[in-house]
């Protein structure tokens, strides 16, 4: 099988590291992929489940943009409603309707949610759920679950991160994933003190497998905060509709009192969302929260649209089956080469880790093989599909994991 090269790439980063802190930043860098030399670093194009560099190399997504693109790159419906919007008018002096339609929208989809707020990042409306909850309260503790991500403010950052102060940390409290003693502690430790909980709804860290909540866990931890008067946030950033159109607490079986979604609500257009119930609408009033772009109605229009079509196509359903395909068969290729390929999390958003080497330089070679051979995959992250990816899709894949299963063992 052919493998790519990508000085088009190289030549761009070199550039890139002269302007750009780090040439490319955030979780775009290519620091995480390891060998870098098996990666592309710019894309010039992308349509459906594929993309190509600047070097013209095709690949097969997995990674979806980090989980935006949940539709397909350039998907006709979402794009058509975006261009339609962009003619009438984007940022402008006063509100869209659509952003009404928007907001009744999601009230009507999601079961917990009694109104909408709008903004453009993750982090935009994480950090607006964590001033709720303070100012629904009075109180300054927030918990929050140990490896969990929810943005790049600083007191959402790991403590110890380049630029955050002990300060920024002090009213965070971080506790292990399904331990419901420990997230009792916290209560006992702070009586009075604690304002809410934000947690995403299933542990999807890097570098490790996800996992999933124990049996019965939610509804222990939505008794213990009502019972302690604390606001329930669930960062369905990057799950949000793609385990359930109602949020995924609808599919764990549980109520929060506030969501956040961003990355797949719009299929990468720049639009999150927060929704939340009817007891925290005041207080949601009273929090001063806004942004040059928040009101940018081309992607309200692409959200709606958006939002549409997934439910037309019962899209959760879909990746699922898409995810659960790919995934028996990566397992059983990587079964007859001698590897064990574990696969946590949700099958249509799985993290995977070759188990044979803890230290991870396999797994890390492995997926550097693929992705030279066009399966675009990361070692560090879990992987997306989305509702373009198809049966050719995956067979293509699992040809190239095959090869690169031989090449790993050479
Ligand atoms: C669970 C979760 N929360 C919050 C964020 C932050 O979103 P953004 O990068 O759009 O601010 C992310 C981004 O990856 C995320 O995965």
């Amino acid at each position: 099988m052919e493998t790519y090269q990508f000085p088009g790439s190289a030549a761009l980063f070199k550039r890139a590291a002269k302007v750009i802190p780090c040439g490319v930043y955030g979780h775009f860098s290519p620091a995480p992929c390891v060998p870098a030399d098996a990666y592309p670093f710019f894309a010039s194009r992308a349509n459906g489940s594929r993309f190509w560099d600047v070097d013209g190399n095709e690949f097969i997504d997995y990674m979806c943009a980090y989980g935006p693109m949940i539709l397909g790159y350039g998907n006709p419906v979402v794009d058509e409603a975006f261009r339609a919007q962009m003619n009438q008018a984007d940022s402008c002096s006063l509100a869209s309707p659509k952003m009404v339609e928007l907001a009744e929208y999601l009230v009507n989809l999601i079961p917990i949610a009694n109104w909408a707020f709008f903004a453009k990042n993750g982090a935009d409306i994480t950090n607006f759920a964590v001033m709720i909850a303070r100012a629904a309260t009075g109180r300054k503790k927030i918990i929050a679950i140990r490896g969990g991500y929810h943005g790049t403010s600083p007191w959402m950052q790991a403590p110890g991160h380049h630029g955050v102060t002990e300060e920024d940390q002090e009213n965070i409290v971080r506790v292990p994933w399904n331990d419901i003693a420990a997230l009792e502690a916290v209560f006992d430790r702070h009586p009075g003190d604690v304002a809410g909980f934000i947690s995403t709804p299933y542990h999807h860290p890097v570098f490790a497998d996800n996992e999933m909540p124990a049996e019965g866990y939610w509804q222990k931890v939505q008794a213990l905060l009502r019972k302690h008067g604390a606001v329930f946030i669930i960062d369905d950033v990057r799950c949000g509709f793609r385990l359930h159109m109602g949020g995924s607490c609808e599919y764990f079986g549980f109520k929060p009192d506030l969501i956040c979604f961003c990355k797949a609500i719009a299929n990468g257009y720049p639009i999150s969302a927060l929704v939340g119930v009817e007891a925290l609408k005041n207080t949601a009033a009273k929090v001063f929260h806004t942004g040059s772009y928040w009101f940018s109605a081309g992607p309200m229009a692409a959200a709606l649209a958006c939002l549409k079509e997934l439910k037309r196509l019962d899209a959760p359903e879909i990746l699922r089956a898409i995810g659960r395909k790919l995934n028996e068969g990566m397992v059983a290729i990587a079964k007859s080469h001698g590897y064990d390929l574990k696969v946590t999390g949700d099958p249509g958003m799985a993290y995977y880790r070759i188990t044979d080497d803890p230290t991870l330089m396999l797994h890390q070679q492995w997926c550097a093989e693929c992705t030279r051979r066009g399966a675009f995959f990361t070692s560090h992250h879990n992987w997306f599909v989305s509702t373009a990816h198809s049966d050719k899709d995956i067979q293509q894949t699992w040809d190239i994991c095959d090869d690169a299963f031989k090449a790993i063992k050479s």
